[in-house]
């Protein structure tokens, strides 16, 4: 697998402090909320949402939703689809999404109005990877693991084409794998 690799950006060891770093944060920031839903988005959310809420110390109740953008190519289409939708409300309740990577900020924003159209007291944005040279929408979240450069990237529940999500790291694909296609 490592032979698709072009350069690691983001180690696990700084995968693992930006967990610990995250988590001790919103430990302190939802400490008196109540009512707390952690939102991930899935695919790409799992080893993120999985490490991160191990870290966050406060009752949280851990909800999905899968919501598509790209569709198995390495641009964002702009056509969000929400395959699965989550299981309980968000009215009165405090939701934390959390993503793997921002990148557009189509899959966000969708996401934020849909959850604030439902009631949420209050909708932000927990995030590993930050990529704001990609930005579309205007949108800033309030917790950031790495902010990362315009390039396409893997690991660490990022895929191309649905592969290369159980890389323990963050990388840049090598642009040989998609070129040939
Ligand atoms: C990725 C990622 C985010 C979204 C970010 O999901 O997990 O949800 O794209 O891109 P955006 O800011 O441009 O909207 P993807 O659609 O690839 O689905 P996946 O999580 O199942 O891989």
């Amino acid at each position: 697998m490592e032979s698709v690799v072009k350069k690691i950006l983001v180690t696990e060891e700084q995968i693992d402090e930006a967990c610990k770093r995250l988590g001790k944060q919103i430990t302190i920031d939802y400490a008196d909320k109540g009512n707390f839903i952690l939102l991930g988005l899935l695919k790409g959310c799992i080893p993120f949402l999985s490490d991160l809420m191990k870290e966050i110390k406060l009752p949280l109740i851990a909800e999905f939703m899968d919501v598509t953008s790209y569709h198995g190519g390495i641009e964002s289409t702009g056509d969000i689809r929400i395959r699965m939708d989550l299981g309980t409300s968000v009215k009165d309740k405090h939701v934390l999404i959390c993503e793997d990577i921002v990148d557009t900020g189509r899959t966000l924003d969708t996401v934020m109005k849909l959850l604030y159209h439902r009631g949420a007291a209050s909708v932000e944005v927990v995030t590993l990877l930050d990529k704001p040279g990609g930005r579309v929408i205007p949108l800033n979240c309030k917790y950031i693991g790495h902010t990362i450069p315009t390039e396409f990237v893997i690991g660490y529940g990022l895929d191309y084409d649905e592969l290369y999500r159980n890389i323990p790291y963050v990388a840049v694909l090598k642009e040989s794998v998609y070129s040939k296609e």
